[in-house]
């Protein structure tokens, strides 16, 4: 079995034996209920480094009052399985108190580009997300990490700290795994019922809907936003929560599609909130 550390002088002693053998070292953090899409990351990982890490910790700081966080799905025996099945090299799976000591005070904000999407309806998720994923850096000190794009808005805003606080690691985005009806992978998937679950894949029908309008000649931002808008509302049961087209890097908006943009969605099902996004190059 891959070993798993839970102390961070644990996980420092592993990857720096790896290190010693001269190993380039690879870092997958999650937060567990590992599926397909998380086994990409990993595998896509390990295709760049000898010695991968993976954590899996339900972070604490990056949930709202109202939000999933005691429900969260935590599967830590299959979790094991599926990073062992993918080559990884060792688990660092850590508990609340271990990364947050009390009188634990500091905080990582990347302003601007956490004011829109998933960071508006969300207030300080993103603080959280860029708070524990440096520390777990500064744990794990990665020559590399491996990030979806599932979660676009994530990956630009940590993409933007590394370069910001000037981090030594190569960022690594994998392209979101989707199940065979179109329907990206994510650990929430599994809170869905039956009626939610089939119509799930119609968000990324209506993403897709918008790429094609766009790439058939509809250049006006506005006009693709009100028309994945209604698609989405036409969803049953569906509550959208955004539906937005924005620069692929600034997250500004743009009236026009001359640069990479991301036409990216949220949208409730039920209690269950889904995101997901297109990025038109
Ligand atoms: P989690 O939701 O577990 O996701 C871990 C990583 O897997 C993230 O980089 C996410 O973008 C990626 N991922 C999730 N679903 C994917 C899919 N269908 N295809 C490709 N990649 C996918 O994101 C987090 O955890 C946390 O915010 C974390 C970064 C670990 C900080 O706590």
């Amino acid at each position: 079995m891959t070993p798993i550390y839970s102390t961070i002088t644990d996980i420092r002693t592993a990857v720096a034996a790896e290190r010693a053998l001269g190993q380039r070292i690879a870092f997958v953090p999650t937060m567990g209920a590992l599926h397909a899409g998380h086994a990409e990351l990993i595998r896509l990982a390990r295709s760049h480094a000898a010695c991968v890490v993976v954590s899996v910790f339900v972070n604490p700081t990056q949930f709202g009052p109202t939000e999933d966080y005691a429900r969260y799905p935590r599967t830590l025996e299959a979790d094991a399985a599926l990073v062992e099945a993918n080559g990884a090299t060792v688990m660092f799976v850590p508990t609340p108190a271990e990364m947050y000591p009390p009188g634990c005070r500091t905080v990582v904000d990347v302003p601007g580009l956490d004011a829109v999407l998933c960071g508006l309806r969300r207030p300080g998720h993103f603080r959280g997300v860029c708070t524990v994923v440096l520390k777990l850096f500064n744990i794990v000190r990665p020559d590399l990490a491996v990030f979806g794009a599932k979660d676009a808005q994530q990956s630009i805003i940590l993409t933007r700290m590394v370069r910001d606080l000037d981090l030594p690691i190569e960022m690594v985005i994998a392209p979101t795994v989707r199940e065979p009806d179109g329907l990206a992978m994510s650990s929430r998937n599994r809170y869905l019922g039956a009626a939610e679950r089939a119509v799930a894949p119609q968000i990324y029908a209506a993403l897709r809907g918008t790429a094609d309008r766009l790439t058939a000649g509809e250049r006006t931002t506005g006009v693709l936003e009100t028309g994945l808008r209604q698609q989405l509302q036409l969803i049953p049961g569906a509550r959208v929560d955004y539906a937005e087209i924005l620069d692929a890097e600034s997250l500004t908006p743009m009236p026009n599609t001359t640069r990479p943009m991301l036409i990216a969605a949220a949208v409730f099902l039920g209690t269950t909130r889904l995101i997901d996004n297109i990025v038109i190059r």
